[in-house]
C-alpha cells in the first residue's frame, strides 16, 4: 500500500497522521499515513529508506524544512520562494519534487472564514522561516499591500526584498507602524511563550481581521490581545494546519479533501 509520512523531530504530537488518515477515509484512497521521527543529524537517510520503500510523499515539518529544501531534485516555484520545502512527492518517474503549502493553507483558512485578500491592506508581523513561507501566495491574492513588521527590523527589509517583483510589500518597525490595516496576521513564535509583539493597540480595529498562525486550547496570547482590543474576527492557525495538509493531499493523490469535518474534528479533541 502506498506509504506517507510526516518527518519531524519531535514528531510524538504531530497531528498529520489523525489529519491525513481522515482524509483518506473521506475520500476512499488506500493509503496509510504515519508520523517518522528522523534523528537530527540522519534526516537524509531517514528519508532515503522511506523513498526506496513504499514511500510516495511526505511533509517535513521543523526542524527540517530546510534541509527538505536542499533534498528535493526539483522545486515548485512556491517552494524556491519560501525557501522551505514542507511537501515531498515520488514521481511515476523516480523524481522527488519539493513543494510548500503552508502559504497556500493560510490563504484557503483565510477564505473559509470570509476574509477577503484581494485589494486588502495586509500586516504581517515577524519575519522567520513562517512568514517567509507565507508570502507569496498573500501576495499571489493582489492585497493593496503588505507590510512585514518584525522585531529585528532588518529581517523584514531582508523579507521584502525577496518578494519586491511580486507585489506592493514593504518592511516597517514595530514602533513605526500605524494606519489601518483590514488583516493583521501573526507569525511570530511569541504566543509560544506567552508574549505579544510590542505593537500599537491602536492598530486594531473593530472590522480589523485578526489571525494567529500559532494554536492552542485556550486563545493564543495574541488572539486574547486583539480581543481585549475590540477586535471581532479572531482567527487561530488550526485551520491553516488543516489547509497545508489538504494541499499536500492533493498534490500527492489528485483529489482535494474537505477541511470542515477535519477541522471540527481536531477542535473537539484540543478542547478535550
Ligand atoms: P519560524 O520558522 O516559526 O518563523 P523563526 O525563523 O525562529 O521561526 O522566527 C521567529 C519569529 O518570531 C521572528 O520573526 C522573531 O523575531 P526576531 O527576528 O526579532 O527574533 C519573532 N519573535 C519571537 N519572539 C518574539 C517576541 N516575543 N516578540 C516579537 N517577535 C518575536
Amino acid at each position: 500500500m502506498d506509504q506517507y509520512a510526516v518527518f519531524g523531530n519531535p514528531i510524538k504530537h504531530s497531528k498529520s497522521p489523525f489529519i491525513h488518515t481522515l482524509f483518506a477515509k473521506q475520500t476512499a484512497q488506500k493509503m496509510v499515513y504515519k508520523a517518522i521521527e528522523a534523528p537530527i543529524d540522519n534526516f537524509e537517510s531517514t528519508l532515503n529508506t522511506f523513498f526506496a520503500g513504499q514511500g510516495k510523499g511526505c511533509n517535513i515539518t521543523v526542524p527540517f524544512k530546510e534541509q527538505a529544501f536542499k533534498y528535493a531534485q526539483q522545486l515548485t516555484e512556491r517552494a524556491t520562494l519560501a525557501g522551505a520545502v514542507n511537501t515531498l512527492k515520488l514521481t511515476d518517474d523516480g523524481v522527488i519534487i519539493g513543494d510548500n503549502t503552508d502559504g497556500a493553507g493560510l490563504v484557503l483558512d483565510l477564505k473559509n472564514n470570509h476574509v477577503p485578500l484581494k485589494n486588502a491592506r495586509i500586516l504581517l508581523l515577524g519575519a522567520g522561516g513562517a512568514a517567509r513561507g507565507v508570502c507569496g501566495p498573500l501576495l499571489a491574492e493582489k492585497p493593496q499591500q503588505l507590510v512585514i513588521a518584525n522585531r529585528t527590523f532588518s529581517k523584514a527589509q531582508t523579507l521584502a526584498g525577496i518578494f519586491d517583483q511580486s507585489g506592493d510589500i514593504t518592511a516597517c518597525e514595530f514602533a513605526k507602524l500605524s494606519g489601518d490595516f483590514d488583516l493583521i496576521i501573526n507569525s511570530t513564535s511569541a504566543s509560544l511563550s506567552g508574549q505579544v509583539p510590542a505593537i500599537s493597540p491602536n492598530l486594531v480595529r473593530p472590522e480589523t481581521a485578526i489571525y494567529d498562525m500559532m494554536y492552542s486550547a485556550q486563545a493564543t496570547a495574541f488572539n486574547a490581545w486583539a480581543k481585549q482590543q475590540g477586535a471581532r474576527l479572531i482567527i487561530d492557525g488550526l485551520g491553516m494546519l488543516v489547509g497545508q495538509a489538504a494541499e499536500s493531499f492533493a498534490i500527492w493523490r489528485a483529489i482535494k479533501p474537505g477541511a470542515k469535518q477535519v477541522l471540527n474534528e481536531l477542535r473537539h479533541n484540543l478542547a478535550d
